[in-house]
């Protein structure tokens, strides 16, 4: 029997001990994991408005794609899933964290056009309706903002991440629920009927489609694989945006090819806002951070807690004050708008200490107000519209990102060259402004936001549904950092939304006695029917990763 020599002893010694420390690795990770409760995630998450875009991000995560990938491929996908939300002829706003923890804003929303309709604002709607007519189109950001953040940030081709969406664009996606759920409202029916969207979402009896229907974009698809092909440019300088020029001017619009070739991408740091034990990162005017941390600066006052919503007074109380909070930040809409106008307000004074102080002492428990006392003197028109997605990557780049084409399907015109839906976000400035001027953005309630927690935790959180993007932020901020609640019940918590004549409005399943206390205190109670309010998150903390797509439009989150 031939002895083993000494390097050979070795050897098998050496890989021994390499096979108990695997063994160890392996126990310490299957402890790790063991951390991790059912339905959260360990690595990385994707929280978009439907699973097949959460799952179309999820995918490009898992193919060693950044969180600016994913968010870029979900909302692609989402242009389809929800196209009355969003798409390549809107806009967005990226609030970015990366992983050493500066955050920056990308905003690239849509802007005013060089030449544009005199005395646009006479057009504005003076009650509820959607606006529609080519005045109102602005020019869409969505594809540069897209280059910019990827150029930065990405790590998969470009082309990779519209392959998903071409696909699904050619061959087709069943009638999503939620949109076969909005099409059959009579409202949306006959505003889809009339309008030139009908060429997509009707069928050949021009009705519109519904549960069980397939829905093509066999034009958007030409357009995408060309954008994936060329490039942004291809629709900022070539042929695509030539195309589309030309059906914006057909619909009565006033954008001309130069004003796609100067839209530029604005990249500022987002705005640091304490919270207590969490610092929140929110976007700067003119998008709508400062109202969402206005309202939360006041709430942070009251210290509340879990018990703040036990019992119908306290209730009652923790409800009423978040409503006087809501009346003032109505009262201060005014002061956000495009900072590169510097004619206009700035808005710092929201995020100010003692403003909020001085504010909070006008803020009584007994009683509440005519609109004067909160400077509330010109009601804007509410809105809805608008997506969200926020992604969490292994890496911990974090992207919260809202994108829309404003109202729902923008203004209803469709470029038969293009496929592409254009934005009506120019009627943002209505009830907000008394001026436009050529390359202003519109101010907006946009406010995709980062928190992190002294401990080291992070929600990348943000909503949709215009005005209403304040007032459901708010108040799952609130329920999830101060009321006890999980991410999910933050979330699915009804809402009160106070209009912009300061009514109250309670989503279906408020609570009924606080109704009644809240009406005693003198709040009228209006009567809005469209809660279009959605939230979508991803949190992380202790290591493990909570991902929440908000179930009021059937969204489901993804992750590994
Ligand atoms: C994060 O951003 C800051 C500021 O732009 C930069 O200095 C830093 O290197 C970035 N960190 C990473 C990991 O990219
Ligand atoms: C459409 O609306 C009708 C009546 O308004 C209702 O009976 C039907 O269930 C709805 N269908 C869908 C898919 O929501
Ligand atoms: C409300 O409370 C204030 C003190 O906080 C008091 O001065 C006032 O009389 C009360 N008003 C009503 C209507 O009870």
């Amino acid at each position: 029997m031939a002895k083993y020599r000494p390097w050979v002893v070795c050897c098998f010694t050496l890989a021994g001990l390499i096979c108990a420390v695997a063994i160890i690795c392996l126990c310490i990770s299957s402890l790790v994991d063991r951390g991790c409760p059912g339905g959260s995630f360990k690595r990385a998450a994707v929280s978009a408005d439907s699973r097949l875009c959460s799952d179309i991000g999820r995918n490009m995560l898992q193919q060693g794609g950044s969180a600016v990938d994913g968010a870029i491929a979900a909302l692609l996908c989402t242009s389809l899933v929800n196209p009355q939300s969003m798409g390549i002829g809107g806009g967005s706003i990226f609030t970015i964290r990366n992983k050493t923890g500066n955050v920056k804003v990308y905003n690239f929303r849509e802007t005013v056009p060089k030449s544009f309709k005199t005395n646009l604002l006479n057009d504005c709607p003076n009650t509820f309706r959607l606006s529609t007519g080519g005045q109102w189109i602005g020019v869409p950001g969505e594809l540069r903002g897209y280059e910019a953040v990827h150029k930065q940030y990405g790590r998969l081709p470009w082309p990779k991440l519209f392959e998903p969406t071409i696909k699904l664009a050619r061959e087709g996606i069943n009638m999503p629920p939620y949109l076969a759920k909005l099409m059959n409202s009579s409202i949306v029916k006959s505003h889809v009927e009339k309008s030139s969207l009908c060429e997509v979402f009707c069928n050949k009896n021009k009705k519109v489609l519904s549960t069980g229907d397939i829905l093509t974009f066999p034009k958007l698809a030409e357009s995408l694989e060309t954008i994936a092909k060329q490039g942004a440019d291809a629709f900022y300088t070539g042929k695509i945006g030539q195309d589309l020029i030309k059906d914006i001017k057909d619909a009565g619009g006033t954008l001309e090819m130069e004003d796609l070739k100067s839209f530029q991408v604005q990249v500022v740091d987002a705005w640091k806002v304490p919270l207590g034990d969490s610092q929140m990162h929110i976007p700067p005017p003119p998008a709508g951070g400062p109202l969402l941390a206005f309202i939360l600066g006041l709430m942070k006052g009251y210290h509340l807690t879990q018990s703040s919503l036990q019992g119908h007074q306290k209730k009652t109380l923790m409800y009423h004050r978040y409503i006087e909070a809501a009346k003032f930040a109505n009262g201060q809409k005014r002061s956000i708008s495009d900072p590169g106008f510097s004619e206009r307000k700035k808005a710092d004074h929201l995020i100010d200490p003692s403003f909020i102080k001085q504010i909070r002492e006008r803020i009584f428990s007994n009683r509440t107000h005519d609109n004067s006392y909160y400077n509330n003197v010109r009601p804007s028109s509410d809105h809805m519209g608008t997506t969200h997605v926020s992604v969490l990557d292994e890496d911990g780049l974090a992207v919260s990102a809202t994108s829309t084409i404003n109202q729902l399907f923008g203004g209803a015109i469709y470029s038969p060259r293009t496929g592409i839906i254009l934005n009506n976000e120019l009627a943002d400035f209505c009830g907000r402004a008394d001026t436009v001027r050529a390359g202003e953005h519109p101010p907006s309630s946009m406010t995709p936001v980062i928190l992190e927690s002294k401990s080291g935790g992070l929600l990348v959180i943000g909503g949709s549904g215009g005005s209403m993007i304040t007032s459901a932020m708010a108040l799952s901020i609130m329920n999830r950092l101060w009321l006890g609640m999980s991410l999910k019940e933050a979330i699915a918590a009804p809402i009160v939304f106070v209009d912009s004549r300061n009514n109250v409005n309670f989503e279906p399943g408020f609570d009924k006695s606080v109704i009644e206390g809240l009406r005693a205190l003198g709040h009228k109670v209006g009567d809005w029917k469209y809660f279009l309010n959605v939230v979508n998150g991803v949190e992380k903390e202790d290591g493990c990763i909570v991902a929440i797509s908000d179930s009021r439009k059937m969204g489901v989150s993804a992750g590994y």
